[in-house]
């Protein structure tokens, strides 16, 4: 059994095609015989902090300036704790304004923790654990919308782990 962790950014709720996707693609894993665990967390309810200077220092070591920051340091050794269990994790990464949504930016901001989650190297950051298979599930109105622009549907598809 796998435990799969699935992340929803989209403000469109049900309607939402991105969340739809991904439905989609735990109906086939249902259908090819996976008995999965997943865990749905919904980032447009969580009222996700804004990594602002005092946060930032925060999570890099330094005392917390106040008891919000102590606060938002705890929710992001949650979530993070929340990734490491996952052995699949699914975004929905809808298109807006030609970049993710709001929440799903902070969600990253949050795991993304140089000396707990990843390290710098003479070239490049490294991710400290492999466990979770990231894949994405995105729709945007322009790839929709044009199809000379579309070279594939909108569809889940797997990340750059
Ligand atoms: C606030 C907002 C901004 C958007 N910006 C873009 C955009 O920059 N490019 C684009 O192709 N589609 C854009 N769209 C269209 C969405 O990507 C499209 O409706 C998509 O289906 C939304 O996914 P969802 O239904 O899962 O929320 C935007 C939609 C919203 C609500």
């Amino acid at each position: 059994m796998s435990q799969i962790l699935l992340l929803q950014s989209s403000l469109n709720g049900p309607a939402s095609r991105t969340n739809q996707l991904m439905e989609r693609f735990l109906q086939t894993r249902r259908e090819q015989g996976h008995q999965d665990q997943v865990v749905v967390r919904d980032l447009t309810a969580l009222d996700l902090p804004v990594l602002d200077s005092p946060l930032f220092h925060a999570l890099r070591g330094a005392e917390p300036a106040n008891e919000a920051i102590r606060q938002a340091v705890a929710l992001s050794d949650r979530l993070i704790a929340e990734l490491k269990a996952a052995d699949l994790l699914l975004i929905g990464a809808p298109m807006y304004n030609l970049n993710v949504p709001t929440p799903l930016k902070n969600w990253f901001d949050l795991v993304a923790r140089a000396g707990v989650t990843f390290r710098y190297t003479d070239t490049t950051p490294w991710g400290w654990w492999r466990g979770s298979t990231p894949w994405c599930s995105a729709a945007a109105a322009a790839c929709i919308r044009d199809r000379r622009r579309m070279r594939s549907p909108p569809t889940s598809n797997p990340c750059s782990a």
